[in-house]
């Protein structure tokens, strides 16, 4: 955990995405200390874990008082309000945007209204700060489906997928009524878009970029992609379908255009961004841009990554990210999330989780942790008795596996899923599936 040289490397989060980063960075020569705030039981075997506030300036005294080199955000919340610019104002370095370019996720009308200025593909909107012009919007169109979302953050609970007009202007009436709070007095009603979807990331220093491997979140609950939305039940990287002339495109009038766009408007993007994408029949289409790594598709890309992280993410930092070049494994990755019962709704904590040792052996196989935590052992229990793992949170587990090809990847994450249980344990079978 501790070496005498080495850089201390800092990352701020606690689940999956956050245990996935920390497992690739503790494999860094380069990294001496780690440390993962507030992290999870799961990143305790690879960094030291402290429980401080996610709060920005707490952070910064924290990053101060301990020396810490490299910080690394792996959530949008701080970012958004803004613990780039503060570690910045207090010559601390930290990977991740500043809170104006952040916005590309904050505000989706600030995101929309970019695309059009840069003319990169997305779904013709309207953006609407009062209810009855949103309704006389949506009333004016030919009857059938179309997107609502809530301008602000919600934890990816502000987007309604609406079959119908009426369906749209009763996710209006909820959203701007403050379902979702400030999120949703401001929304964005846009065309729906068929087809299927791939999440592209790229990290940028604000200049240059370097373009990972397609990678597909899985977010409906059920297989077949039924019932609810949820955070991501699973993702693969690489993607069937994913040609190389669809990565160049994506590149050529997103990607590049978006970090481009950015810049001249005096918000430079440095850190990942994250396009979500719709392929349909006429191209790529931007469904929404995130300041940061996805949950769950940075465990399957931490996997495939060969090059070590900490360099690529001081690039970005330094602005030098054209002098580095990363190397992926050709080989497939796939992360199946265990989800607790009742989950993307209330769901009980405290359920003991099994098996874990035996998934954590088999080969080609890691269990990131997402919502887990050490049960407190019966009082008067003597130090060292065996405290058992439970459940802590809506997202569980995700179970991460390679392979030589997608096929084998799923089948070694489902033989380590078959391994573990929890009471009400949920997760889909049909990751990877999906075909394109
Ligand atoms: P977002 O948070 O914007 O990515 O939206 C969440 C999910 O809603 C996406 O992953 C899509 O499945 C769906 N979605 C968002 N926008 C559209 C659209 N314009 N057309 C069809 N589906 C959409
Ligand atoms: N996997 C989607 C996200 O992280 O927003």
């Amino acid at each position: 955990m501790v070496t005498s040289h080495g850089l201390h490397v800092l990352v701020v989060g606690g689940g999956g995405r956050e245990h996935a980063l920390v497992w690739k960075l503790a494999q860094s020569q380069r990294v001496g200390r780690l440390t993962c705030i507030p992290g999870n039981p799961g990143i305790a075997a690879l960094a030291e874990c402290v429980s401080l506030p996610l709060e920005p300036a707490a952070l910064a005294g924290w990053a101060e008082a301990n020396q810490v080199d490299l910080t690394v955000v792996g959530s949008e919340g701080p970012l958004a309000e803004g613990i780039a610019d503060l570690f910045a104002r207090r010559g601390l370095r930290l990977f991740g945007p500043s809170q104006a370019a952040a916005e590309i996720e904050s505000s989706k009308a600030f995101a929309k209204a970019f695309m059009e200025r840069h003319g990169i593909p997305t779904a013709a909107y309207r953006a609407f700060d009062a209810l009855g012009e949103a309704l006389e919007y949506v009333t004016s169109l030919p009857e059938g489906p179309l997107v609502v979302k809530a301008d602000g953050l919600a934890a990816g609970k502000g987007v309604v997928v609406a079959t119908c007009r009426e369906q749209a202007a009763e996710a209006l009436r909820d959203l701007m009524g403050g379902s979702l709070g400030q999120a949703g007095h401001r929304v964005v009603v846009e065309e729906f878009l068929a087809g299927w979807e791939v999440s592209v990331l790229a990290f940028s220093d604000g200049t240059d970029i370097l373009v990972m491997p397609p990678a597909q979140d899985h977010k409906p609950l059920l297989d077949g992609d039924q019932g609810p939305n949820t955070g991501g039940m699973g993702a693969i990287s690489p993607v069937p379908g994913v040609t190389e002339d669809l990565m160049a495109e994506v590149e050529q009038t997103i990607l590049r255009p978006a970090i481009a766009g950015l810049a001249g408007e005096g918000r430079p993007f440095r850190g990942v961004l994250f396009a979500g994408l719709m392929i349909t029949p006429a191209g790529p289409r931007v469904l929404e841009f995130n300041c940061r790594l996805g949950d769950p598709e940075t465990q399957p890309l931490m996997f495939r990554l060969e090059s070590d992280l900490l360099d690529i993410l001081e690039a970005v930092v330094e602005g030098r990210l054209g002098q580095v070049d990363a190397r992926w494994s050709k080989e497939a990755a796939a992360c199946v999330v265990l989800a607790s019962e009742g989950y993307p709704g209330p769901y009980p904590k405290g359920r003991s989780i099994e098996g874990l040792k035996e998934a954590q052996t088999l080969p080609g196989v890691a269990v990131f942790h997402a919502g887990t935590a050490l049960a407190v052992g019966p009082e008067g229990a003597s130090e060292g008795s065996a405290l058992g793992l439970v459940t802590a949170g809506g997202r569980v587990l995700g179970i991460t596996a390679r392979g030589t090809r997608l096929d084998s990847a799923l089948a070694r994450c489902y033989e380590a899923v078959g391994l573990i249980s929890f009471e009400g344990m949920q997760f889909r079978r049909d990751i990877g599936r999906r075909g394109a």
